[in-house]
This record gives structure tokens, C-alpha cells and sequence, in this order.
């Protein structure tokens, strides 16, 4: 899946929801890539990668839900860690929004993200840590393998009525594909997302 970052800065300021304590934003600058925490946190996949491993060990459907969890966040703004984020003042969040139905893996990003904090506190953003465990949670039950480039930016709004961007269980195939081409996946990413 590309990664798709697509903050809109005036939307930022706009700030309906805030922030869940677990999941706090970081400031980080550079484009994503590979070495991104090769300072800062060099163990980070490894960290992860191992949450993922123990929490696959107690419970066999967290491949499954922590991919979709992926999915959902990068759908609707861009793999920015939204889905993650707490509803707040009365505003929905997209983990409220109607879709949130099989969400249930937010423990096991939640877990990655105190086991990163422990060894690099303050440094991965949550974004990075869903997009890495997603890959983690695909490899470690038979599926392939992808680099994760890292650096994204841990997004500050979450709206439930965004989740209405994602594609529908009720969408027939040529519905499917024109929601999944303007997020820039293709048909072969379609089929792969709908396993
Ligand atoms: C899904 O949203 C409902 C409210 O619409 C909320 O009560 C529930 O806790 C949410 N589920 C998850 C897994 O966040
Ligand atoms: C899918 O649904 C849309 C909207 O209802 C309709 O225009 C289109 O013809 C349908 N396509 C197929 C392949 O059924």
C-alpha cells in the first residue's frame, strides 16, 4: 500500500478533536525513509515486530484486524495515526465512526507504541508504528514482506463522518474500484485488501 500523507494545514489549525494521551503527535520533518530512526531509534522495527509476534501468539485474528486498522487510517487522511486518536468535546473520532465495527486491534498498536516509548521515548510517531506492525502482522502469518519507509507525521484530526470516505460492504465492484483508484490503489491491491 502507498503510504499516503496528505495533511491539510488549514484543517490542522481547524483542531475539532484533540489528542489521546498514548498516541501524542511528533514534529518530524524529513521525507520517509528506511534509515528514518537509524539515530534515534534503530530498534524500532524489531520492537514491533515483536508486540505483534507475542499479541498473534495469544489471539489469531490481530493479522487481520491490525491490517485493517492500516487500511482505515491510511484511507481517510493519509497513514497519519488518526484512526487511533480519542473522540474528544463531543466530537466523534474515525474509531467512533459507524465502520469501527471488527477495529479491536487498537491494544495491540497501543502495546508497540509503550514497548517503542521504553527504549527511544518520545521519537516514533504512531503513524509509523501502525504502518510497521501492519507489515509485521502480513509477514508473520504467511504473507509478504515490504519495507516500511518511516517518518510520518502523527496527524491532530480524527472525524468520525470522514469514515463515509470509506469504501462501503455495499459497494458493487466498479463502486470498489473507483474508491480504491482515488486513494491510488489499484485493482491488484483491491483484491489483496478484500481477502
Ligand atoms: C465504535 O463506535 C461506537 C460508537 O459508534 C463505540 O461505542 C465503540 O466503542 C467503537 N468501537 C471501537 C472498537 O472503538
Ligand atoms: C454499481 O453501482 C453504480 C451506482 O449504483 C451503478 O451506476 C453501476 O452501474 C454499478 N456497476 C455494476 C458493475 O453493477
Amino acid at each position: 500500500m502507498a503510504p499516503f500523507v496528505n495533511i491539510n494545514v488549514a484543517m490542522l489549525l481547524s483542531l475539532l478533536i484533540l489528542l489521546s494521551s498514548v498516541c501524542s503527535p511528533r514534529v518530524i520533518i524529513n521525507a520517509l525513509s528506511l534509515n528514518h530512526y537509524g539515530e534515534t531509534c534503530p530498534s524500532v522495527d524489531d520492537v514491533v515486530a515483536k508486540v505483534v509476534k507475542d499479541a498473534i501468539s495469544k489471539d489469531k485474528t490481530v493479522p487481520a484486524a491490525v491490517l485493517r486498522l492500516h487500511f482505515h487510517d491510511c484511507f481517510i487522511r493519509g497513514c497519519d495515526g488518526s484512526v487511533l486518536l480519542e473522540s474528544r468535546g463531543g466530537k466523534s473520532a474515525e474509531k467512533d465512526g459507524p465502520p469501527n465495527v471488527s477495529l479491536h486491534a487498537f491494544y495491540v498498536i497501543e502495546g508497540a507504541k509503550k514497548a517503542v516509548e521504553d527504549v527511544c521515548p518520545g521519537v516514533v510517531s504512531c503513524a509509523d508504528i501502525l504502518a510497521l506492525a501492519a507489515r509485521d502482522a502480513v509477514v508473520q502469518s504467511g504473507g509478504p514482506y515490504w519495507d516500511v519507509p518511516k517518518g510520518r507525521k502523527d496527524g491532530r484530526t480524527s472525524k468520525a463522518s470522514e469514515t463515509t470516505q470509506l469504501p462501503a460492504p455495499t459497494f458493487n465492484i466498479s463502486q470498489l474500484q473507483k474508491s480504491f483508484s482515488q486513494r491510488g490503489l489499484s485493482m491488484d491491491d483491491l483484491v489483496a485488501l478484500s481477502e
